[in-house]
């Protein structure tokens, strides 16, 4: 049986980051369902954020500022402890991967250039063109090659082997020989991304199904925050693709069909470049009040001149031009808000903990310090991975260290073996595709950016019956070889069940705060609400229960950009 210490779920940013950090010590594997240059860490585009000390750049700009950009940015709904820690050793993070080789945009002092973003006070942002992500992708995993970690590319974990709350190991499909496998180890750290693939329009990867929260979730964790996602204000129409805020960093900036730059009326102050959920509100509320161009407005780069799109914005150009057929140096992209991020997850101390149980970390959008709170301000999301990545490594390594390797129970394979063998047989009608479908358009249309209990209501049922429809999928590929439809039917269960994580949060939470917008709330509410949401498995659904928020120095104020 093959048994490593460590086995890191997910080869993203900050599952290669956890991995370089445990590796030096320990014996670490990562089994990713899609090889780790393909993750979806390489789309994020505008960049990483971190107040580089001691910098010219930037006159006035400071850790404290970072900080309270965050907490304001997060609603009040980040803890704050995780927060301080998040931006104080940003720049530190930021000069290892520049060691390493990140090829980041520099000025013509040679310095690492920054560019604005949306709810930062300073232009913080350091960035590789617009494929940071890509950039970053690449460097972690020549130093992983370098280093010789283990990499099980394309295995699809099925299930985790925790007994009394102890992590033994786990069943993954290895996809390419067709076989199921179980992996011991001591530890397990989760770096499985987000679950943006719950929504139609979304700037997220195939792959973001949400499969580690859902693993964990069956596993008696329970999910933290889940009704916070968070909607990018410019993904390409209709395809969703992120167009990123650097362009409007660089001074892009959005116009309805009258031609007006609408964010005067919404954010006076900050305009383009006010904190997400308040700029993707105001796109969808001109689009929903008829000031939109056939349900988009634009994004204007055009006065940027060739030259500067071409060098820093070059990605965007071209993926505006493939996909929409669009040249925006010469006419603006057609823009909506798309599915982009998910604050809520898997709960973990600020070393990437699980607490309640022994043996489980879990780190990058998967995981839920949470320094993102009710809203994620751009370009803390990359720095997450590495902070947290690194982090989180570093204290499963030396749990590993100190504890012996458990006992795996005896039906642990053969239990698996027979819920696929179940699935692959089952002759019901019911098609997974049709099924996502369903799921995803309604989940943009009635739990998206606004939400009433009236959508959320009808959500929560259609859930149910999707759920019920689900029993009856009936697959057409038999085999076991690389059975992609087997994979799309179990991307598909995991869907599922947190969707109605993210609904039931939804329809409780009675305010409105960051991402979670009621209409029928529209006020956040601190009295009852200054609380993170814990969603336990139960018999009938989601049950759920509430802790409270870790404020350090900053307490909550009204906030406007
Ligand atoms: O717009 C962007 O480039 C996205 C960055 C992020 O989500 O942090």
């Amino acid at each position: 049986m093959i048994t490593h210490d460590l086995l890191i779920i997910g080869g993203g940013l900050a599952g290669m980051r956890a991995a370089l950090e445990a590796g030096k010590n320990v014996d670490v594997a990562v089994v990713s369902k899609i090889h780790p240059l393909r993750s979806h860490s390489g789309a994020a585009q505008g960049g990483i954020a971190a107040v580089l000390d001691g910098w010219a750049q930037n006159i006035g700009d400071s850790l404290e500022s970072h900080i309270q950009d965050t907490v304001k940015g997060s609603d009040y709904l980040g803890d704050q402890d995780a927060i301080e820690i998040l931006c104080n050793e940003a720049p530190g993070d930021i000069r290892v991967l520049d060691r390493m080789g990140a090829l980041f945009s520099r000025t013509d002092e040679g310095r690492i250039a920054q560019r604005d973003f949306g709810g930062h006070s300073y232009a913080r942002t350091c960035y590789a063109s617009d494929k940071t992500g890509h950039i970053l992708l690449q460097t972690l995993y020549e130093q992983m090659m370098k280093q010789r970690v283990k990499v099980y590319p394309e295995w699809h974990v099925v299930s985790l082997i925790i007994h009394k709350n102890i992590c033994r190991g786990l069943v993954a499909y290895d996809m390419v020989r067709g076989e199921l496998q179980v992996i011991r180890a001591k530890a397990i750290l989760f770096a499985t991304g987000g679950y943006g693939r719950a929504y139609g329009i979304t700037s997220n990867a195939h792959a973001n199904t949400g499969d580690g929260l859902a693993l964990a979730y069956r596993a008696g964790v329970p999910l933290q925050d889940m009704e916070f996602v968070q909607f990018h204000p410019t993904g390409l129409y209709r395809h969703g693709i992120l167009i990123t805020e650097g362009a409007r960093g660089e001074g892009g900036y959005l116009i309805n069909k009258d031609g007006e730059r609408f964010m005067e009326r919404y954010a006076p102050n900050k305009m383009e470049l006010a904190s997400r959920d308040v700029v993707s509100r105001a796109v969808q509320t001109e689009i929903d009040e008829g000031r939109g161009i056939d349900g988009h407005v634009h994004l204007d780069l055009r006065h940027l001149g060739k030259e500067l799109i071409m060098s820093r914005l070059s990605q965007i150009h071209d993926i505006a031009l493939s996909f929409s057929g669009i040249d925006c140096t010469v006419d603006p992209i057609p823009i909506q808000p798309t599915a982009h991020y998910s604050m809520g997850g898997i709960p973990t101390d600020v070393d990437g903990r699980v607490p309640g149980f022994s043996g489980l970390f879990a780190a990058g959008e998967c995981a839920c310090v949470s320094v993102h709170g009710a809203n994620r301000l751009g370009g803390n999301s990359m720095l997450e991975t590495i902070v947290f990545g690194r982090r989180a490594g570093i204290k499963a390594a030396e749990y590993v260290k100190k504890t012996t390797l458990q006992p795996m129970p005896a039906d642990a394979l053969p239990l698996i073996e027979q819920k696929i063998k179940l699935m692959i047989n089952n002759k019901g009608e019911e098609n997974a595709a049709n099924i996502s479908v369903e799921l995803q358009s309604n989940m943009t249309l009635k739990c998206g950016i606004f939400r009433d209990i009236d959508g959320l209501t009808q959500m929560q049922q259609l859930i149910i019956a999707l759920k019920e429809r689900f029993k009856n999928i009936g697959l057409r590929d038999w085999g076991m070889t690389f059975n992609t439809e087997l994979i799309e039917a179990l991307e598909l269960k995991n869907i599922l069940d947190f969707s109605q994580i993210i609904v039931a949060g939804a329809l409780a939470r009675e305010e409105s705060r960051g991402a979670h917008s009621r209409t029928d709330f529209p006020n956040r509410d601190d009295e009852h609400w200054m609380k993170h949401t814990l969603a336990y498995q139960g018999g009938q659904g989601p049950v759920l229960d509430y802790k409270p928020v870790i404020i350090t120095r900053y307490n909550p104020q009204r906030r406007v950009y």
